[in-house]
């Protein structure tokens, strides 16, 4: 028996509630196909709870609808782009996974400084891969300017990407609800933020010396060209691989390790462990790994 593209409900309305196996794979396959995210079957329920809202607001029937409207209306891609910003999870906190910060000021630091005054390259590239709202960038350069800070030899970049247009926005903006920032220590937060007035009271803002060392790109990791020209000392790419398939995880992996210069760092999340990570960089342990070499 054919499954109804759009439910309606008793008095006739049409409902955003349910969407038809068909039009759920043509919608995974052209989500998976723009950033590699991967919805499993147990996924519906999730696409409809993201879409309905857009597909309403567009003035659409439902779903086979909206599929529609994305194959023959969307001539610039911007409604596609507003699919996958949709869909993806954006959680983030600042120093989430906070043992992979203390491993930057414990041991990454003294291994930087180290080959800085062997060579005199007193550069540092560091990449986080899958920024989201900009809280995992954000303390990564906290925690390079509290240990770095001071020393004005030092050239320190942070690359900030991610696929969403929205979540980078709010990232460059450097603005964030209060409530996200306090489980900074009051120090940190009085050295980094400044506390919002008027209508921004809820909200505080990274201040310039922190802004400064980050540059905000939308990238998407499963582009097929990589345009970096330069080597990154470390890559957080973390809590975005568990959304791609195995072999897109491991081509993403390939990638990240062949971007590192040898003896540079990869944070992955903590679900993210593989044992065939082990073909491509060195754990460190704590989904902390290291490209082979110095
Ligand atoms: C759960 S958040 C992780 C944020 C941060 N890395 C952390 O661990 O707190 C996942 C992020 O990956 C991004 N993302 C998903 N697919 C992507 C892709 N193909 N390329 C770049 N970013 C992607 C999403 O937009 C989202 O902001």
């Amino acid at each position: 028996m054919p499954v109804p593209q759009v439910a309606t409900t008793e008095e006739g309305e049409l409902s955003f509630a349910s969407i038809s196996p068909r039009t759920f794979e043509q919608l995974r396959d052209l989500i998976r196909a723009e950033s590699g995210i991967t919805l499993g079957d147990t996924k519906r329920d999730l696409l409809v709870s993201r879409l309905a809202r857009r597909v309403r607001q567009l003035g659409l029937r439902g779903y086979d609808d909206y599929y529609h409207y994305l194959l023959c209306e969307d001539r610039d891609g911007a409604e596609l782009q507003q699919m996958v910003n949709f869909v993806t999870t954006t959680k983030t906190d600042f120093f989430r996974e906070n043992h992979h910060f203390e491993f930057l000021r414990d041991q990454a630091f003294r291994q930087w400084r180290a080959n800085a005054a062997a060579t005199s390259d007193y550069k540092l590239r560091i990449w986080s891969a899958a920024c989201s709202k900009g809280h995992e960038p954000y303390s990564v350069a906290i925690t390079l300017l509290e240990n770095f800070g001071q020393r004005a030899c030092w050239d320190i970049k942070i690359l900030a990407t991610d696929i969403n247009t929205d979540v980078l926005r709010s990232a460059e903006s450097g603005i964030f609800p209060i409530a996200e920032a306090t489980c900074l220590p009051r120090a940190i937060r009085e050295r980094h933020f400044m506390k919002g007035t008027g209508r921004y009271r809820q909200t505080c803002r990274a201040r310039d010396e922190l802004r400064r060392m980050i540059a905000f790109r939308q990238f998407n990791l499963t582009a097929p060209d990589w345009p970096f020209q330069r080597r990154f000392d470390a890559i957080f790419c973390r809590n975005v691989m568990i959304y791609f398939d195995e072999t897109r995880q491991k081509q993403l992996v390939a990638r990240l390790s062949e971007q590192l210069r040898p003896g540079g760092y990869l944070f992955l999340g903590h679900s993210e462990h593989q044992t065939w990570l082990a073909n491509y960089v060195e754990s460190l342990g704590h989904t902390i790994y290291r490209k082979p070499g110095s």
